[in-house]
């Protein structure tokens, strides 16, 4: 018999919350938000009014909330978005003290309640939280994975799309990198309905929508006063979408690197993650895709590379055992 798959979301913030939206109205499967027993009442009302939509919208899921990880057993894939958002003023590698305890406690509850599930960690620092998971949960690498690359490539299609006036859907786009402001969109990779983009678009105009690209999360906090919400859960969906559903998109997400892309050439077990084009299907990430670098995007993506080893090392630094 098909069973629906399970997905559970951990922390139902803006990010949890609208992660349960979309999955829920792609009806992607059964839906358990669990955030802290203080935030029990408010997480259970919140599904529970998203399943009174479920008539209207016509998605038959479960959708439970909860503050008790008994009710994550038997997931198929686990998303981790718990963790403080930034606030403005604040990079999002300002929150790896807090965020690391954070993540470390609900990836060691997913090793034990959800053993055999793939882990798309949202929490920033992203880079360094996916490590903290993976330390965490001793899970194999193809089944921890971060969600940066998808919403970071999203909002570069976008300002491409804001600037030539033609459909998003068009824009089909290539980044590397760390979830940080240094991320790296690539314009050789960009296309328009495989026209390359530099046919379209001057340099100059190219360069403006990767430099937003880059502090694209940090204009919304402007703005918002908190960290973005609805593309990053956006994001999220589109991988879990291909988890569950084994669809082997080509998605740019964090995953571990070792002997790619120049990180950890040789050492085995010493690798990191980083944003690159995977192959994601029901093994979670099946392949990593090596492209080809100019010298200039090597510069780039070694700058990006650096940084987020950086980032690791102060969660070694914090946490030794995690080393
Ligand atoms: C952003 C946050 C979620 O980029 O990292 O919007």
């Amino acid at each position: 018999m098909p069973k629906r798959p399970k997905i559970t979301i951990v922390g139902g913030g803006n990010v949890g919350s609208s992660c349960a939206l979309w999955a829920a109205s792609k009806e992607l499967g059964d839906i358990v938000v669990l955030d802290i027993p203080q935030a029990e009442n408010a997480i259970k009302g919140k599904m529970l009014d998203l399943a009174q939509a479920s008539p209207v919208e016509r998605f038959d899921c479960k959708i439970t909330g909860t503050a008790n990880y008994e009710d994550i057993q038997g997931s198929d894939v686990v998303v981790i978005t718990a963790g403080l958002p930034r606030k403005p003023g604040m990079s999002r590698d300002d929150l790896v003290e807090v965020n690391v305890k954070i993540v470390r406690s609900v990836a060691e509850n997913v090793k034990k309640y959800a053993p055999d599930s793939i882990v798309v960690v949202v929490s920033n620092p992203l880079d360094a939280m996916v490590y903290t998971a993976w330390k965490a949960t001793g899970f194999p690498t193809h089944r921890i994975v971060g969600q940066a690359g998808c919403l970071d490539v999203a909002r570069y299609r976008t300002f491409i799309a804001m600037e030539l006036g033609v459909s998003v859907e068009d824009i089909s786009a290539l980044l590397l990198g760390g979830h940080g402001d240094d991320m790296v969109p690539l314009p050789r990779y960009t296309s328009v309905h495989g026209i390359p983009v530099s046919q379209l678009l001057s340099a100059e105009k190219i360069n403006a929508c990767v430099e937003r690209a880059k502090v694209g999360g940090g204009e919304i906090v402007k703005l918002l006063g908190t960290s973005a919400y609805y593309a990053p859960a956006s994001g999220v969906i589109q991988m879990v979408e291909a988890i569950v559903k084994d669809k082997k998109r080509i998605l740019p997400c964090a995953a571990y690197c070792e002997d790619l892309y120049g990180v950890a050439p040789g050492s085995k077990g010493a690798g990191y993650f980083v944003g690159v084009p995977c192959v994601l299907g029901e093994g979670g990430v099946e392949k990593v895709i090596q492209v080809d670098l100019d010298p200039a995007e090597k510069t780039l993506m070694d700058t990006s590379i650096t940084h987020v080893k950086e980032l690791v090392g102060v969660v070694r630094k914090l946490y030794p055992d995690l080393a």
